[in-house]
C-alpha cells in the first residue's frame, strides 16, 4: 500500500492525477488534479470532427499540438486558420477527410452532420477554422463532488470557449434526457451588447424528450468581476450533491441549482400535459445529475444556433446571420472584420485568443454522495 501511494505521488507530480473515489478516507478527498504541467493523453482524448457541436460551428476539431498545447502549466487551444495548414483555396475546392485509421487520436470522433469527411466548393466552403476539444472520456467521470476550474477566457469576435461535462452513459436516454452541466461558456467579442467578454454564463440542460430542454430555469448571466474574463485568471466552481448543486465564480455565488422534489416536477411537463414519460423515474432526486459525468474543454467558432445571436448590435458588425444557407462562406468572407481581433496586432494568431486553463480539480466532500 505504501508503494502504491509513493507511485502516485510520483507520478502526480507530472501527470493528471486521478484518485478511485472509494479509497478516500478523509474529506475533502482530491480525486482529480490536472495543473497542466503537461498535456496528459491518459486522461484526455481530443476529439476530431467537423460536426458542428449539433449549432452548425465553423470550427474543425483536430488533434495538433499547434492548436492544443501545455506551457507553464497551463492548457492552450488557440484557434488557426485551416488554409494556415491546408493551403490557400483549399477550403472552397479541398477535401477535408479526417477518417484516420489508427485508434484514439488519430480516427474521427463524429460523423453526424458530415463530421468526418468534407468537399468544399465555392458556396459550401469546408470549416475554415481548426481548434481543439477535449474530453476525459474514458479518463475520468464525476458523480456528485466539489469541482474548480481556473481559466482565462479568449478574446477575439466570434469565439465560444467552454468548460462542461457530458453524461459518460446516457443512462436516461438522449441529449437532453441524461443532462448536460455547462460550468462555463462565454464569447470572446469585445464589443456585443451584453454578449461579450464581460460577461459569463452558467447552465443545465435537461428536458424528457429534444426538444423538450428546460435550461431557462437553470441558467445564469454574469458579469466579471474585473471588468473581462478575456483579461485575467477566473475560478469557477461547483458544489454538486445529491439535494443540490451551487455555482460560484470567483466566490461568489451565482446559482443555485435544487429542483424541489425532482426535475420531473421542476419541470412542469406533467401539468403542461405533454404526455412523456418521466426518464428520471429510477433516479436520485437530482437525476438526471445523478450519474457521473466526463470534462470537455473546447474553443468553438460561431454557429447559427442563436448562441450569437443577430439582434444584438456587434462592432465590428456580425458577419453572417444566423438563416443564411452559406453562414460558413459569409463567416469566411468577413474574416477582415474578426480576424484582427484574433491577431491582436500581431500579425498571426494571438494566444490572447486561446482559452487557457490553469487547473482542473475535483474533490469529493463526503464519504456518503457516492
Ligand atoms: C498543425 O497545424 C499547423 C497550422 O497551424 C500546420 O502547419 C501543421 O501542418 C499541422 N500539423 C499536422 C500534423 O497536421
Amino acid at each position: 500500500m505504501e508503494s502504491l501511494c509513493l507511485l502516485l505521488l510520483v507520478v502526480g507530480a507530472f501527470a493528471a492525477d486521478v484518485v478511485d473515489p472509494n479509497t478516500c478516507t478523509t474529506f475533502p478527498c482530491l480525486i482529480f488534479n490536472d495543473e497542466f504541467d503537461f498535456l496528459d493523453h491518459d486522461v484526455w482524448e481530443h476529439e476530431i470532427t467537423m460536426t458542428g457541436g449539433g449549432n452548425f460551428e465553423f470550427e474543425v476539431y483536430v488533434n495538433n499540438r499547434s492548436v492544443s498545447y501545455t506551457r507553464d502549466s497551463t492548457l492552450f487551444i488557440k484557434p488557426e486558420l485551416t488554409e494556415n495548414w491546408k493551403g490557400d483555396g483549399f477550403i472552397s475546392s479541398g477535401e477535408l477527410n479526417l477518417w484516420g485509421m489508427n485508434g484514439r487520436g488519430d480516427v474521427c470522433t463524429a460523423n453526424q452532420n458530415f463530421g468526418c469527411e468534407r468537399v468544399g466548393n465555392a458556396i459550401d466552403v469546408v470549416n475554415p477554422v481548426m481548434s481543439a476539444r477535449l474530453r476525459s472520456l474514458p479518463g475520468f467521470a464525476v458523480k456528485y463532488g466539489r469541482i474548480e476550474v481556473r481559466a482565462q477566457m479568449p478574446r477575439g469576435d466570434w469565439l465560444w470557449p467552454a468548460v462542461w461535462l457530458l453524461p459518460q452513459y446516457w443512462p436516461y436516454g438522449a441529449w437532453p434526457a441524461s443532462g448536460e452541466i455547462d460550468i462555463l461558456e462565454s464569447r470572446g467579442n469585445d464589443d456585443y451588447g451584453d454578449q461579450g467578454n464581460q460577461y459569463g454564463g452558467t447552465t443545465l440542460h435537461w428536458g424528457p424528450h429534444f426538444p423538450l430542454n428546460f435550461y431557462d430555469k437553470t441558467t445564469v448571466h454574469y458579469v466579471a468581476n474585473d471588468g473581462s474574463f478575456a483579461d485575467s485568471f477566473h475560478v469557477w466552481r461547483v458544489d454538486w450533491t445529491s439535494d443540490k448543486m451551487d455555482y460560484y465564480v470567483d466566490d461568489v455565488l451565482v446559482m443555485t441549482v435544487d429542483p424541489g422534489t425532482s426535475f420531473w416536477d421542476f419541470s412542469g411537463v406533467e401539468s403542461e400535459g405533454y404526455g412523456y414519460d418521466n426518464p428520471w423515474v429510477a433516479g436520485e432526486k437530482m437525476a438526471p445529475f445523478d450519474q457521473k459525468f466526463y470534462f470537455i474543454l473546447n474553443l468553438a467558432v460561431g454557429g447559427t444556433n442563436g448562441f450569437f445571436p443577430d439582434e444584438i448590435v456587434a462592432n465590428p458588425a456580425k458577419p453572417w446571420s444566423n438563416t443564411s444557407p452559406q453562414a460558413f462562406l459569409d463567416f469566411w468572407n468577413g474574416r477582415d472584420s474578426w480576424l484582427p481581433s484574433w491577431e491582436q496586432g500581431e500579425g498571426r494568431i494571438s494566444e490572447g485568443a486561446a482559452l487557457q486553463i490553469d487547473y482542473i480539480k475535483v474533490w469529493k466532500m463526503t464519504s456518503v454522495d457516492e
